[in-house]
């Protein structure tokens, strides 16, 4: 069956390419580069052992992406990872969040009516659970007020679709993973996260500064209410994410789904704080971190993480990798980006 992959250049994308294409589909991947590089396609293409079909493309640029999509009018699915990510962004550019988040989301869709495509798989975030209090979050745990305008534009993409497949106009089916935080990169070393400038998020900030490209790691609070003191996470290998992907097309497809529209949490389960992280992060690659305990980043909650229970029952997904393979794989990545 053919997959059309939009953002499929970006970190989550690469990885689901290369899960995708293991478990026998056959990609189209479409990106126009905003957030990636085109030397992504030749790793993806050294980890899977050919070239991967590929189109440079706006999606939020309607007659581009409809020009794209008729290229390909019979594939059956797309993975819709296309979007911009960074929450601070979002705060200070509106604008261009609403209208390449939501706006290319409705051009995917517009198409996928248009070319009878049935199976569309969205990237959703936890961060549609907001500062939620039902700890673990399940997918029925109510979505609070958004704290970002890329908050939003994930909680107004999930209400599109659930809209969308309420409607008998529309054919398409669809299902909405809230991943939980990915990290870490491929085991083959050779694909992983590109953060631009400096890294906002954990993970790459650790290994730029065990790498020396940072001086020190700021662990933002350490007066939570959690176990340390530090904030709580459910990190998610990115592999385990991508895998995640192919459960939920494999399972559209299936007997056993009759719903045309679908939430899934994809998690561990387990929360981890700043400080495990930095403890797993020093076990595995044998380096010290260099850190500081500052004040708390404004926005950030004190604790997330999933209850997985539904996602493993339905689409038969499971965490394979734990926190060390996470912090183990992310620091291989960034040695061997930076030839270390
Ligand atoms: P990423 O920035 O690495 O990948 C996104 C890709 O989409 C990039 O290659 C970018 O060039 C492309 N893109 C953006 N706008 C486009 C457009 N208009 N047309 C074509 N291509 C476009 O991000 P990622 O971390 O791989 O995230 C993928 C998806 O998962 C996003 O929708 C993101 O919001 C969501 N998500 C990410 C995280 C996370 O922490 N990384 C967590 C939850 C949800
Ligand atoms: C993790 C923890 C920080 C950097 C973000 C988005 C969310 C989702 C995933 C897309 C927090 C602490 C971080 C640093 C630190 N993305 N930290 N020092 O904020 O949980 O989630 O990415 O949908 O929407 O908000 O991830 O990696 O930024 O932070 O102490 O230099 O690490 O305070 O507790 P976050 P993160």
């Amino acid at each position: 069956m053919k997959v059309i992959v939009t953002g499929g250049a970006g970190y989550i994308g690469s990885h689901t390419v290369v899960e995708l294409v293991n478990a026998g589909y056959d990609v189209v991947l479409m990106d126009d580069l905003s957030n990636s590089s085109i030397d992504m396609l030749d790793k993806i293409g050294d980890v899977i052992g050919k070239k991967i079909c590929f189109i440079k493309v706006d999606l939020s640029d309607s007659d581009a992406c409809a020009k794209a999509f008729k290229t390909h009018v019979d594939a059956k699915a797309v993975i819709h990872f296309a979007a911009f990510k960074s929450v601070p962004e979002s705060i200070s550019k509106p604008n261009e969040y609403y209208r390449n988040n939501i706006g290319s989301l409705l051009n995917v869709t517009t198409s996928m009516e248009k070319y009878d495509m049935p199976y569309l798989v969205f990237s959703s975030s936890c961060t549609v659970y907001g500062d939620t209090k039902e700890l673990p979050v399940k997918e029925s745990t109510p979505m609070l007020p958004p704290n970002s305008p890329y908050g939003h534009t994930k909680q107004l993409g999930e209400h599109i679709l659930k809209n969308l497949s309420s409607t008998l106009a529309s054919k398409i089916k669809s299902i909405a993973l809230r991943y939980f935080n990915p990290v870490g990169a491929h085991p083959s070393g050779m694909i992983g996260e590109l953060p631009n400038g400096v890294p906002g998020n954990l993970m790459p900030f650790i290994t730029q500064t065990a790498a020396g490209f940072r001086q020190q790691l700021s662990v933002f609070g350490d007066d939570y209410n959690t176990p340390d003191g530090t904030a709580v996470r459910d990190y998610i290998h990115v592999v385990d994410l991508a895998s995640a992907h192919v459960k939920a097309l494999d399972y559209m497809q299936s007997e056993k789904s009759k719903e045309k529209y679908q939430v899934f949490n994809v998690g561990t389960g387990n929360g981890s704080s700043v400080l495990e992280v930095i403890q797993s992060f020093e076990r595995t690659s044998g380096e010290k971190l260099n850190y500081k305990i500052a004040p708390r980043r404004e926005g950030d909650i004190a604790m997330i993480y999933a209850d997985a229970k539904y996602t493993m029952e339905t689409i038969n997904w499971s965490a394979k990798y734990n926190l060390d393979d996470m912090t183990g794989s992310a620091w291989a990545w960034e040695k061997k980006l930076r030839g270390l």
